[in-house]
């Protein structure tokens, strides 16, 4: 199998319109990626299957989309304001800025974790370790200053009446802020779950590793509300649901482990990251947090009002303990494209590209191919009716086995051939874009063996 890297996958996405560099034709906008037509597709498939799984299979999940911008108290009672910030070096020489942690974990290729380093130890171990910057080879640092990632901006129609407002940096604090709202609505009882997709934004370094770690970014956050005493259990449950979403995507167990966390916040009392086997090595896909009754507790006490949940048996009034399960749309996406992508030879010493995705994520179900041109009237009747049912592509340019390769690179799981006995018996090719094996079916009967193999 052919070595997977961040290059090959870049160049693919940009070529095959799943992801583009952001404000391309003003030379970009550092970190920022713009999703094409065959990637929005891929994306919203990705969004689709988690919300399926977390939220519309769950007994007692519910979902809400919360404002990007929200009420600067909030950020008070979360700790962002005071806390969420990166230790930040400046190299004199180059005048680039980067991250103290992430200069010490590339140099000791992660033997070393800076989470358990306090900034003078750090700057301790940059200092014996003869760091150099990674940007042009010096040796010349300022010293570590932190920095905070929120994107501040104002609210207000006049300077002298300006807001300072943030954008959100996670999704979680719309699901803790609608904690009564959502239990009352559903009439949820504890233990019950919140869930959400959407956009956070943070300003920090990035490393440049495509779509892992971007300025913009779209989170899946759920967090389940239970009772203290039993969130040990279900700290246990959602480890393993994490996992077990990402095998049934079509991950492979060994590309994927857990790694516990050697340094918890003060109120967690358990957390741990899926980490997946990047091209660029093992990274945080999703964390799993066990996160005590401290946020509900905060925004009770910032608020003003109770968030205690009555227990309708027992009439105990308690602070539900969170749960937390969190991944990035983005950084799953990146990790479901590294996973699907491969280079084949085949027997005729050719290479196809090829994303084996899971049909259910593939942008197109099915692609029609007309075997020639003059094939097109009853290639584009089948393809309005496959399209009724789910996303399908016509392509009628350049030879068929072109047509094959441009499906394989995309992903699409089946194409469909029209050909002249189309026309005699109305049956049509249908190509398994994995075995590459080909049978004969009627556009019904292919609509039934599509519908079944895209099921998630
Ligand atoms: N509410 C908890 C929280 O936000 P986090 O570990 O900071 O926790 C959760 O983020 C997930 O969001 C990560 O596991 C990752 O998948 C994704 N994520 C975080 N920062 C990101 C970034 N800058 N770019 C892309 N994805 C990011």
């Amino acid at each position: 199998m052919a070595e997977v890297t961040m290059e090959k996958l870049v160049a693919l996405c940009k070529a095959r319109g799943i992801i583009f560099p952001g404000s391309e034709i003003y030379g970009g906008m550092g970190n920022t990626w713009d999703y094409g037509p065959v990637g929005v597709e891929i994306k919203n498939n990705i969004k689709r299957a988690w919300w399926k799984r977390f939220v519309q299979e769950s007994e007692n999940s519910f979902g809400v989309d919360a404002a990007i911008l929200m009420n600067s108290r909030v950020w008070e009672a979360s700790g962002h304001t005071t806390s969420f910030s990166d230790p930040k070096m400046d190299c004199k020489k180059c005048k680039t800025r980067h991250r103290a942690d992430t200069l010490i974990e590339a140099h000791s290729k992660g033997a070393v974790n800076p989470d358990l380093m306090t900034n003078d130890e750090m700057e301790a171990y940059i200092q014996e370790h003869h760091v150099n910057c990674p940007n042009c080879g010096n040796f010349d640092w300022t010293p570590i200053r932190t920095f905070n990632l929120m994107f501040e901006t104002s609210r207000g129609v006049t300077d002298e009446n300006q807001n300072r407002i943030y954008l959100r940096p996670e999704t979680a604090q719309g699901e803790f802020v609608n904690f009564l709202n959502v239990q009352r609505t559903t009439r949820a009882k504890v233990p019950f779950g919140i869930a959400q997709i959407g956009k956070a934004f943070r300003n920090e370094i990035t490393p440049g590793n495509f779509i892992f770690r971007t300025i913009e970014f779209e989170q899946m956050e759920h967090q389940w509300f239970c009772k203290e005493g039993t969130d040990g259990e279900y700290y246990a449950e959602f480890k393993e649901k994490a996992m077990r979403f990402l095998l049934d995507l079509g991950f492979k167990a060994e590309h994927l482990r857990f790694r516990d966390h050697d340094k918890l916040a003060h109120y967690a009392r358990a957390a741990c990251d899926i980490q997946y086997l990047y091209p660029m090595g093992w990274s945080e896909l999703n964390g799993i947090h066990n996160r005590t009754d401290y946020d509900l507790s905060r925004h009770q006490e910032y608020s003003g009002k109770t968030l205690t949940y009555v227990d309708p048996i027992d009439n105990s009034r308690y602070i539900p303990y969170v749960i937390e399960y969190s991944i990035g749309a983005d950084r799953l996406m990146l990790a479901v494209l590294a996973e699907a992508y491969d280079e084949e030879t085949l027997e005729n010493g050719e290479v196809r590209n090829v994303l084996h995705f899971h049909p259910a994520i593939a942008a197109y179900k099915a692609a029609i191919l007309p075997l020639q041109k003059n094939l097109a009237p009853q290639a584009k009747e089948i393809w309005a009716k496959l399209r009724t049912r789910f996303s399908v592509i016509y392509d009628e340019a350049g030879s068929i086995g072109k047509r094959y390769r441009r499906q394989d690179e995309i992903g699409t799981p089946f194409s469909l051939t029209v050909d002249f006995d189309t026309l005699e018996n109305g049956t049509v090719t249908l190509r398994d874009r994995d075995t590459m094996q080909q049978v004969r079916l009627t556009p019904d009967e292919a609509i039934s063996f599509i519908e079944e193999k895209i099921r998630f």
